[in-house]
């Protein structure tokens, strides 16, 4: 690196480090949805002047008129944001005024679960020509080791018309902008951790980003965790989620055992879980749902192709989690069948479409294969989800059907608890139900034959 260049660095840095401790630094957050509204608002509260940028205009219109469109967000807090300077726009060239800007944009499979990562790319493709020497640029979302620096930079570098590039320790040719990964760890609906007692993990491309990426998170989380390299910042994400699916797959494969020999699977974790160490409880279900733990641990198996590895945990918990929903509905077939009847032609209701209890959240939940494949057996079927008024047409299902009122139920041959909502009464279900099957153990306490537990 040049002196020259390295003054201008060290300047910069100091710059944004300066504003970033006075809370004037300008935060740009990209991708206003489960990951990135809250993040603005945490920002906002701590009287950062914050722009949500969002190529969804609905999103962005609703947000300007102090709208909320994530259940577990009141609009007060749109409200008393906005009163701090909190807005939002779908206007790149906003971009130029930030200080730092955090890319929380989804990161999918694409039809053959493969990683998906058009939406970083096109973030990246629209941020690149109003970039400015000493902006901090920071990814969020969860993709697989190598993205950063492979994927995120180069864009970033091609794009922009004044020869910026990021910063790196020893090889600056001329002004530079700073990058980091950080990934983000919010698990929705779990209220037992505070979300700025979270840890944040931070790996910047040189030290500099680092410091900076860690003193601009330090100002919204308790706890910074510096690691080496955007890589091992990625990979630290990766490493999280697959150790959650594979401990998940473990105990569907062990619930499927458990139901053969007349073990109760609940029982046992319960009864496992009272070991003071070495053992973390984990519990089945209907399959695997939500954006990340059915999604992100293919980056990496993907990402492993290409040092010829074979990553075999990831593929066989795929496996086992994949065949869950059809598990599910061979378990009704099979539950009618006891009480002499057939799937084809039956009428059953599905409660809960959420991938998990108590949030708004459909994405790749297993209600929607479960009714999918209750439909092409022949089943009438109805669904109840109080998050869900109605469900249309997603890119891998297309229902089109409204919420049943929850009443009658001895109209429906078999009531299919898919997720355990807390507002439910489980007891009145049960009572008025013909016949209960159960998939997370909703029913526990309550005595009856007409459970089914799958
Ligand atoms: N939801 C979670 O609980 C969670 C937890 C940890 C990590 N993550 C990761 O965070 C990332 C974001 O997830 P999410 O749940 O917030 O997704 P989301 O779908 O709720 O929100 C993404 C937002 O990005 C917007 N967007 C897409 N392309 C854009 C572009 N080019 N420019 C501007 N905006 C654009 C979309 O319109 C949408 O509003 C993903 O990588 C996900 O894996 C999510």
């Amino acid at each position: 690196m040049s002196t020259a260049a390295r003054v201008s660095s060290e300047a910069n840095a100091k710059d944004l480090r300066a504003r970033i401790e006075a809370r004037t630094a300008k935060v740009g957050i990209v991708g206003m949805g489960y990951v990135g509204l809250p993040l603005a608002l945490l920002f906002s509260e701590r009287e950062f002047p914050v722009l949500g940028f969002d190529i969804d205009t609905s999103k962005v219109n609703a947000l300007s008129s102090g709208k909320s469109y994530i259940y577990r967000i009141p609009e007060t807090e749109i409200a008393s944001a906005r009163e701090k300077n909190f807005a939002a726009t779908a206007d790149y060239s906003r971009a130029a005024d930030m200080d730092a800007i955090i890319i929380c944009v989804p990161t999918p499979l694409n039809e053959y679960r493969e990683p998906d990562l058009s939406y970083i790319e096109a973030t990246a493709k629209a941020i690149a020509p109003h970039l400015r020497a000493g902006q901090l640029i920071i990814l969020e979302s969860t993709t697989y080791p190598g993205t950063t620096e492979e994927v995120l930079i180069p864009l970033l570098e091609k794009g922009n018309d004044f020869e910026l590039t990021a910063a790196r320790d020893h090889a600056n040719s001329g002004k530079v902008f700073f990058v980091a990964f950080s990934p983000e760890r919010e698990d929705p609906g779990n209220d037992t951790v505070a979300r700025r007692d979270i840890p944040k993990v931070v790996g910047g491309l040189n030290q500099a980003s680092s410091d900076l990426a860690g003193a601009l998170y330090r100002s919204i989380f308790n706890r910074i965790v510096p690691v080496s390299s955007p890589a091992a910042a990625e990979m630290t994400k990766l490493l999280e989620n697959i150790y959650r699916c594979i401990n998940i797959a473990l105990v569907n494969e062990l619930k499927m055992l458990c139901l053969r020999m007349g073990i109760n699977i609940w029982e046992v974790i319960d009864a496992a879980a009272t070991k003071p160490f070495g053992f973390h409880p984990f519990y089945p279900g209907p399959g695997l749902g939500g954006h990340c733990i059915p999604v992100d641990p293919y980056y990496l198996s993907w990402k492993a192709k290409e040092f010829d590895f074979q990553a075999k945990f990831i593929e066989l918990a795929g496996e086992i989690n994949t065949f869950m929903p059809y598990h599910v509905v061979n378990s009704v077939a099979s539950a009618l069948n006891t009480n002499r009847k057939a799937l084809n032609g039956s009428k059953i209701l599905v409660l809960g479409l959420a991938y998990k209890k108590d949030v708004d959240d459909l994405r790749e939940s297993p209600a929607l294969t479960i009714i999918e494949e209750l439909q092409r057996r022949g089943v009438q079927v109805f669904y109840n989800d109080p998050y869900f008024p109605t469900v249309g047409r997603g890119r891998k299902y297309n229902l089109h059907m409204t919420c049943t009122p929850l009443e009658n139920l001895a109209q429906y041959d078999c009531v299919l608890i898919v997720t355990d909502h807390s507002d439910y009464d489980y007891k009145r279900i049960v009572n008025e139900s013909q016949l209960v099957v159960d998939t997370r153990n909703a029913t526990r306490g309550i005595q009856s034959e007409k459970i089914v537990h799958c």
